[in-house]
Formats: structure tokens, sequence, C-alpha cells
């Protein structure tokens, strides 16, 4: 089929309005870190299950290739075509509706293209939990945080996007829609299928639905954040926090100085506490303070301690009883040494501003230009020792290289990111640099029996590095797979294995 008889067959299917190749199509061209632009035979938008697979059917008759794409907010540059001109982009971003919700089974039914916070809405207006949270919540879709098994900020109590999904229905390579949409939290009639399409970024079926799990919302979300002096304390810090608030911990967020730094620089409105300032000393925590700032706008660098931590905790009972839990938590953590200074939000408001604190920290490091980010999980116990040896061997490898270390610490994963020297230019370091400080990191990892994606994925721009840090058992396994799902290589090929 030509490329015109291939465009009519698609516009017959979706609609001449949802068949995009003319026009700025930069939003579904280009990754969210502006790390590559490609070129798309098209853009198409179908708005049902039927249709996605009649899209699938008629591109893997004519042989085109599909790229699924969702919010494209990845990171790994996985959900936008390559240069060729001959991909079809498989937008979902009109198949967003929300199904059902089954309060008494605990489940809500929705299509792929539902942006995350809308369904995180719908499920508040119903009264329930939907805990799945990341900051790009305003703009990725449920199908994405599926397809790369999104992480983000409550993992540490709920779990990764995998442990949140009960069902799936999924369109085939072939075309072939499977209805997985049971609900059931036990079926073990062999292979779970749901599991293969996890995580599989596009390479093995589109996803078009999930059901996915609710929990009762709870009485109040507390939030706080602590200074610490070190990353020794604050594994600590998490540790006495497990202890005293047990499954109401459902945040546990950490933020090195650097990184806060460049939030103040870049958003200069937001109030980061404890900058600018020398460390704090020892006391009371400011238990009902506000988050003050007081730090010089653009004072990269100098907040008081070298770590915060940012700590959420749920509770069931009442907002008097979890503040009693926090302060019970930080008068120990204070004794003990592993905090220095801690501020717990008075009201919703506040709390949101210190989120909101460690949610701009992407924004503020794409804002300080490109940057190579490591997104990598480690053994909590050990991630210390390993932030110490790597922070050294990077500084004599590369001096001057910027250190921006965010994350996850709660369920061990670290954004061990890194910026060009102040002085360098950003694109030349990365052309020149960036293959030795990955070579340099992810052996580091490997000594930590750590992983090189905790959760954003392998797309295309750590597919590679896949064949160096997975053993040669899973590949082939992954391999096999790939071939018995998608013979012909029509999803998403070349990314996460190369074609
Ligand atoms: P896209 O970017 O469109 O696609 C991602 C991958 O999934 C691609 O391979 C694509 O082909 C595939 N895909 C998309 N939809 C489907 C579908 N329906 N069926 C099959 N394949 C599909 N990630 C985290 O894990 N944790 C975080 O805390 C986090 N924070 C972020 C913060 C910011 C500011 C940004 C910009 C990103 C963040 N991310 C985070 C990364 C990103 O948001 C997640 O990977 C998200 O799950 C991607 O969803 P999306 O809809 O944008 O998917
Ligand atoms: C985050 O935790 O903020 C995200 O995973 C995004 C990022 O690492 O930049
Ligand atoms: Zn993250």
């Amino acid at each position: 089929m030509d490329k015109t008889a291939i465009l009519q067959a698609l516009r017959a299917i979706v609609g001449d309005a949802h068949v995009l190749t003319e026009g700025d199509l930069t939003a579904y061209e280009q990754d969210w870190r502006k790390r590559e632009r490609g070129h798309a035979l098209a853009v198409v938008r179908p708005a049902t299950t039927p249709e996605v697979a009649a899209v699938v059917k008629c591109c893997a008759a004519a042989g085109v290739s599909i790229v699924p794409q969702g919010g494209n907010t990845g990171m790994v540059v996985g959900s936008t075509p390559d240069a060729s001109g001959t991909q079809v982009v498989l937008s979902l971003q009109r198949l967003n509706r929300l199904r059902v919700v089954d309060g008494a089974n605990l489940t809500v039914t929705v299509e792929a293209g539902c942006i995350l916070q809308t369904l995180q809405e719908a499920c508040e207006a119903q009264g329930f939990l939907f805990p799945l949270s990341l900051a790009a919540e305003g703009s990725c879709t449920i199908g994405g945080n599926l397809a790369t098994n999104a992480g983000g900020t409550q993992v540490v109590r709920y779990g990764n996007t995998r442990e949140l999904c009960l069902g799936l229905e999924v369109v085939t390579a072939q075309g072939e829609i499977w209805d997985g949409l049971t609900g059931l939290r036990k079926d073990n009639t062999g292979y779970d299928l749901r599991h293969l399409f996890i995580g599989s970024e596009g390479t093995l079926g589109i996803i078009t639905a999930a059901t996915m799990k609710l929990y009762p919302m709870p009485a109040t979300q507390l939030t706080a954040l602590a200074a610490v002096p070190s990353l020794d304390a604050a594994v600590q810090l998490l540790g006495l926090a497990h202890k005293h608030l047990n499954a109401g911990l459902t945040g546990f967020e950490v933020m090195g100085d650097f990184a806060l730094g460049l939030v103040r620089k870049h958003f200069p409105q937001q109030k980061v506490p404890f900058g600018g300032e020398a460390a704090a000393a020892p006391g009371r925590p400011k238990q009902g303070t506000a988050p003050t700032g007081g730090s010089e706008p653009h004072a990269v660098g100098s907040v008081g301690a070298p770590y915060c931590v940012v700590l959420e905790n749920s509770d069931h009972e009442s907002e008097d009883h979890a503040r009693k839990q926090f302060e019970r938590l930080l008068e120990a953590a204070l004794e003990q040494g592993c905090v220095l200074d801690a501020v717990v939000a008075e009201n919703i408001a506040q709390a949101r501003a210190l989120w909101h604190i460690r949610e701009s920290i992407p924004l503020a490091q794409a804002q300080e230009g490109l940057n190579i980010k490591h997104d990598i999980s480690i053994a909590v116990s050990k991630i210390p020792a390993f932030v110490q040896e790597a922070d050294a061997a990077l500084q004599a490898a590369f001096p001057g290289v910027r250190l921006v270390n965010y994350g996850h610490l709660g369920d061990g994963n670290l954004h061990y990111n890194v910026q060009a020297p102040a002085d360098a230019d950003a694109e030349v370091f990365l052309t020149t640099q960036e293959g030795p400080i990955n070579t340099l990191v992810y052996a580091l990892v490997d000594q930590y029996r750590g992983s090189i994606s905790a959760e954003h994925g392998i797309g295309s721009l750590k597919r590679d590095k896949l064949a160096h840090h997975k053993s040669p058992v899973a590949l082939a396994a992954m391999r096999a797979i790939k071939t018995a799902l998608d013979p012909h290589n029509t999803l998403n090929p070349n990314r996460v294995l190369p074609a």
C-alpha cells in the first residue's frame, strides 16, 4: 500500500479530523526532555477500542509500524516516532472515558487515554482514593502509566502501577481485542498476561482500558519537611517513620541541596524552607509552621542542610491523631540526631506547597539545561554508600559536574542526575560525556546489585545499555516474548530491545 492509500484507510477508520499529517506536530513528535525530534507518517487518534483494533490491523497489513502514545511525558524517548517519516503515532488521548466505579469491589475501570489527574479527581468525587501520583499527573495518561509501570511518590505504601492494576483490555499486534477487565483479586488460571503488557512500553500490545484498585480516602494526609544532616540520617529517619507511622507512611521523598537550589533559582516565588542559612541547629520541630523560605532567590546549592525529606502521613482516624504521630516521630528523630529541623504543614495549602517544591525539581532541572538522568534503584540500606562512592568517582573523573540528587528514597529509587559544569556548553557536554558518565554510574549500580531503570523504563535512550546490564537468560526470554506476541515487529520497534 502506498502512503496515500494508507492515509485514506486510516481516515476511513477514525475520520479525517483525527489523522494528522500537517501543521505543528511537535507535541507528538518531540519527547518531553527534548532529547529527540522524530517525524511521523501520521498521528492517528482513535476514540474507541474497535477503532484502535482497526488501526492496528490496517497498519499491520500495510507493514507500517506503530508508536503508541499517551501524554508523551515519558523520560526515555519511547513515545515519539523515529526520523524516518514512516511510523504512525497512535495517540490514545481520545480514548479517555471512565467506564465504571465499582465501590463494593474497590475498583475503577477506565480507558487508557484518561489523564491521571482526571482519574484521581473522579475517584475522589466518589469518596475513593486512587493513589498513583507523579508530577506529570496533569498530562500523563493511565495507559502510559501502565505501559511504563510508573512509580511516583506513593510507592512506599501502595506499590507501582503494576500493583494497582487488576485487569487490562489490550489490542494485540494482530489487531485482536483481549478483554481481561475482570477486576478479580485472585485468578490463577495460567500465565498472568496482564503482567506481560504492564511495563512493556508499547512493544507487546496497545493498552486500551484497565481495571485499577481503589482505596478508601484517608481522614487526613499530613505532610512534613525535615532537614537532615546526611543521607545516612535520611535512611535512619525512614526506619523511624516506618516504626511510628506504619501503613500511614505514604510518602518519603529525598531532595539534595543542589536540586533544591535549582528550584530556588528557577522558581523564586516558591518558598523553600531551610535555605540560605547555616544548617539549622537541632531543636524542637517547628510543628505547625508554614514553609518560610528566607533564601536568596538565586542561591543555588545554599540550603542549610545537605538533604531534605518530604514525609506524608495518611491517617484513617483523625488529623489530631496524625499530628501526634508526626510529633512523636520527629521528636525521636531529633533526639537521635537524624533530623536537624522540621516543619509540618498546617493545612492543605501548605502541604501542597511542600509537595510542589519536590515536584518542581524535574522542571527546574530542565530549565537549567539538557541533563543526564539516572533513574536507579538500590537497596535502601546501601544508598548512602552508593552516593558517597558515585559522587567521589564522578567529581574525580569529570571535575565540576553538578549532581542533582533527589527521589523516592522510601522505595529505594534515586534520580541521581548529572548536570554539565556551570561554565560548560550543555549540548557539547552531553555529546561527549554522557556515554562515559553512564558507564561509570551504571557499573557502580551493578556493583550494588541495583537497577539502571527503576521507574522510567528503557525506551530508546537506555536500549543499548540494557544488553550490558541484564542477564543473557533474561534478555533471551524477553526476545522470545516479543517474537511470540509481535512477530512482525509492528509495535514500537527498536524500543526496549533492538529491532
Ligand atoms: P507516554 O510518554 O506517551 O508513553 C510512554 C511509553 O508508554 C511509550 O513507550 C509509549 O509507546 C507507551 N504507551 C503509552 N500509552 C500506551 C498505551 N495505551 N498502550 C501501550 N503503550 C503505551 N515517571 C515515574 O515513573 N515516576 C515519576 O515520579 C515520574 N515523574 C515525572 C515527572 C515529570 C515532570 C515528567 C515530565 C515525567 C515524569 N515521569 C515519572 C515519567 C512519565 O510521566 C511516566 O513515564 C508516565 O507513566 C508516562 O505516561 P504518558 O501517558 O505520558 O506516556
Ligand atoms: C520524579 O520523580 O520527579 C520523576 O521521576 C521525574 C524525573 O526524574 O525527572
Ligand atoms: Zn521519579
